[in-house]
């Protein structure tokens, strides 16, 4: 991994190596607490009228937390879990053919449920609605519809981009939970559970300092946490503390704030290039070589969050933070 895209590799990348890391159940599940607390008597009061959890909606920036909740839930529901995928499901033959092998009270997890092209949105609603689907049999002008009666299930969405899904759709979930970006605090803790379970030696200073780099999200956290670990194994005696993380971090090009070389890169072209803006995304984006999607949806969000770039009609505008971020050079 190059040190520019860390923060774009991290956001890409499956899981894979998060086996033991991802929380199961919804008592390791950090933060959120409002969510926690709704989703958790909304479960209960599942179980105790003995049906299916409501059809239920995640939305939120990478790595927050999603996929992970769809999981706990489908383990705390005592349910099977079928996942899959908006993009994959091109056709609304390959929804049906999943939907009917569902049984009853599991869970069906859609992520990217915003990139689910309208003919298989339509197979879903009668199926969230009344446990039926509608397949069409035949060509032509013989060709015909019918119904078919599938098990009662829980459909649970994931998106990165909420806005995108209408409202016909979003009004079919019965809940719909936002993630929001985890507190230093919090992130530190998810730190610490994360050490623990890898065995690495780990300060509360130490976790800090990873957290307060992790851009309000779980999963940078933990990768960064990954990456700090192997530095204080080759270079220290495999304790991380605060100075530790420090200097691994900055080798890694992570700053202060959390911000790789690529956001170093966008504020430049903004700020040197384009006199602090406004600037139109696919001009930025061809200016880094980077595309207009990761930059609005892996760089962007952290950059308006921390107070560095403003949105307005005309395009992308640095603020004076950013000026001064830029112009500090510390690394
Ligand atoms: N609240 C949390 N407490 C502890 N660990 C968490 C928490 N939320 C997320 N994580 C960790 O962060 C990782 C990333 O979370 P997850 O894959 O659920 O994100 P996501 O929202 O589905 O992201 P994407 O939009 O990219 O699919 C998980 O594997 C898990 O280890
Ligand atoms: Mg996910």
């Amino acid at each position: 991994m190059t040190k520019e895209g860390l923060i774009a590799a991290t956001m890409r990348e499956e899981d894979s190596d998060e086996e033991g890391i991802r929380p199961e159940k919804l008592a390791d599940f950090i933060g959120q607490e409002q969510l926690r607390e709704a989703l958790s008597i909304a479960m209960a009061a599942a179980k105790k009228r003995g049906i299916p959890l409501d059809h239920t909606l995640f939305s939120g920036p990478p790595g927050l937390g999603k996929t992970t909740l769809a999981h706990i839930i489908s383990r705390e529901m005592g349910a099977a879990i079928h996942c899959t995928s908006g993009p994959v499901l091109e056709k609304a033959g390959d929804l049906a053919a999943i939907l009917t092998l569902v049984h009853e009270g599991d869970v069906l997890f859609i992520d990217e449920i915003h990139r689910l092209p309208t003919v298989v949105e339509e197979i879903l609603y009668p199926a969230m609605e009344d446990f039926r689907i509608d397949v069409m049999i035949g060509e032509g002008p013989s060709a015909r519809s019918i119904k078919i009666d599938i098990a009662p299930f829980t459909l649970i969405g994931a998106t990165t981009r909420v806005g995108l899904l209408g409202s016909p759709f979003r009004d079919r979930f019965g809940m719909i939970y936002r993630l929001n970006p985890y507190t230093g605090g919090e992130l530190a803790r998810i730190v610490r559970r994360s050490a623990r379970i890898l065995a690495l030696p780990i300060t509360e200073k130490g976790s800090l300092e990873i957290a307060q780099r992790s851009r309000g999200t779980p999963r940078i956290a933990n990768r960064l946490l990954r990456r700090v670990g192997d530095y204080a194994l080759v270079r220290g005696d495999g304790k991380i503390d605060e100075d530790l993380a420090d200097q691994a971090l900055t080798m890694l090009g992570v700053d202060r704030t959390g911000l790789d070389e690529v956001d170093r890169r966008i504020l430049r072209v903004i700020i040197e290039d384009f006199g602090g803006g406004p600037v139109g995304v696919k001009t930025i984006a061809i200016s880094i070589g980077e595309d207009v999607r990761t930059i609005e949806e892996v760089y962007e969000p952290y950059l308006i969050q921390a107070g560095f770039v403003k949105r307005t009609p005309q395009g992308r505008e640095a603020t004076p933070a950013a000026r001064s971020h830029i112009h500090h050079k510390w690394w």
